[in-house]
């Protein structure tokens, strides 16, 4: 008892302390407890992934998911890679209970996130939870205000900032490589197959409305009677998810900012529709074609588009500067290419500037270069050396919420068919 004290005590020291100074105290079997709420698809790949970023520092003592087939599953894959048995719950609130649970990973659906995330801080926890920080813009405001209060630590799910590429490529940008910039495209293209609708997700056969808690899924979102393709395939509904503007777009303006030190646009127009997907049988609220153009204060616009009918362009981030371009393609590839100010005609000289000129073109393979596919290993790394006081989080729910209010602006303005502006000092938006 006295050890569980003096280990929590530390925790929670650790947490508040600005440097390493306090961990050498620690001892060597002091881990992280972790409580991981959602196991479905990102939050079962997570469970290998946390086990690469830490395995000696935490360990995953409780699940808990609405799916009992998915708690089968994670229970299973828990035994094969970590070794361990897991308590396991269909309610959260029950694992926030217990006491000797340091930490919350969130993994549910975007709509669930904000009274997940205000619960797990009111009970003591640390949280990770995933993009979109929240459903809304204000309750994402309810969380950042939940958080500051708690002083525990969190870290939003943008794990881009913690990829190796894109600290290269912010790198790049801040060493004057793209000269100035006041223009980027950003883009994601996706395809699914006649039979295989894009997000129509696999629904498992055994799922019936005994072993899956409808009630608890929905949480707050309007009650309706059961739907399988509701609960497994949310992010295609408004109640559940802001589709591709807080599941994908998210992601790329979020990097966008972090490579050139931006926070929030100033305005937002959007348009789309649902014109891939259109079978009578597919109910989908959510575009599957979306564009949208933020300008930003200081003459800056990012041009986004995504299609989930054509695949081909990939995805991906172009930074178009006065004197160089940068690209980071598919997460995968970081590509520099100086101007040349010869319109690309075949055999034209290159006019460039000697300084220019001076600049060698780049090419990065993120894996080949970084031993890295995806940034959430560094990310969860980063959220539990910043739990021991070893690390600031990179994506604290104040640079979450920068995120989320981007893709918001982009459902916003898309549903109201307006130009949005948002006001960085009254933190409000209105249309135009
Ligand atoms: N960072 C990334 O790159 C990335 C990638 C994919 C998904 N995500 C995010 O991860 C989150 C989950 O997405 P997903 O694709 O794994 O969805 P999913 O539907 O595959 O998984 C959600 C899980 O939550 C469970 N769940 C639903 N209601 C619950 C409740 N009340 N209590 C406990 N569990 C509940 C479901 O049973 C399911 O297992 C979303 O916020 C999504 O945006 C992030």
């Amino acid at each position: 008892m006295a050890d569980e004290f003096n280990r929590r005590n530390f925790l929670k020291t650790a947490a508040l302390a600005a440097g390493p100074a306090l961990v050498t105290g620690r001892a060597a079997n002091d881990k992280v407890n972790i409580g991981w709420i959602g196991v479905g698809t990102r939050g079962y790949a997570s469970l290998d992934w946390m086990h690469t970023a830490a395995p000696n520092d935490v360990q995953i003592t409780a699940i808990c998911d609405t799916y009992q087939g998915y708690i089968a599953r994670a229970k299973d894959r828990m035994a094969t890679i970590w070794g361990t048995t897991p308590k396991t719950y269909v309610d959260y609130r029950e694992l926030l209970a217990d006491k000797s649970i340091d930490a919350v990973f969130i993994m549910t659906p975007e709509h669930l996130h904000h009274d997940m995330a205000i619960a797990a801080l009111r009970a003591g926890k640390n949280v990770y939870v995933e993009k979109p920080l929240a459903h809304t813009i204000e309750e994402g405001f309810d969380i950042v205000r939940e958080w500051e209060k708690s002083k525990k630590i969190v870290q939003v799910g943008t794990q881009n900032r913690s990829s190796s590429l894109y600290k290269k490529a912010k790198e790049l940008v801040k060493a004057g490589m793209v000269g100035d910039v006041h223009f980027v495209r950003a883009f994601w293209y996706r395809n699914g197959l006649p039979n295989e609708p894009s997000w129509r997700y696999v629904i498992p056969p055994e799922a019936t409305p005994q072993n899956t808690d409808w009630n608890r899924f929905l949480g707050t979102a309007p009650k309706r009677p059961w739907d399988e393709h509701r609960y497994f395939q949310w992010r295609l509904y408004w109640d559940y998810s802001g589709g591709i503007s807080t599941d994908l777009l998210v992601h790329q303006t979020d990097i966008v900012n972090f490579m050139l030190e931006k926070t929030v646009p100033r305005t937002c127009m959007a348009s789309g529709g649902v014109y891939r997907w259109t079978d009578k049988t597919d109910d989908r609220d959510v575009p599957d074609c979306l564009s949208a153009i933020y300008d930003y204060a200081d003459k800056l616009q990012v041009n986004y588009s995504c299609y989930l009918g054509n695949e081909f362009f990939g995805y991906g981030e172009e930074i178009c500067g006065n004197e160089g371009t940068l690209r980071v393609m598919n997460r995968q590839d970081l590509y520099f290419e100086p101007e040349m100010y010869n319109s690309r005609r075949p055999n034209a000289p290159n006019r460039a500037p000697e300084a220019i000129k001076a600049r060698a073109a780049i090419h990065i393979n993120g894996p080949q270069e970084y031993k890295e596919s995806d940034g959430a290993i560094n990310h969860f790394r980063n959220f539990i050396q910043a739990i021991l006081g070893k690390e600031q989080v990179i994506a604290p729910p104040t640079i979450g919420q920068q995120a989320a209010i981007t893709g918001h602006m982009a459902t916003l303005a898309f549903k109201n068919q307006k130009k949005i502006v948002w006001d960085e000092t009254a933190n409000k938006y209105h249309f135009v």
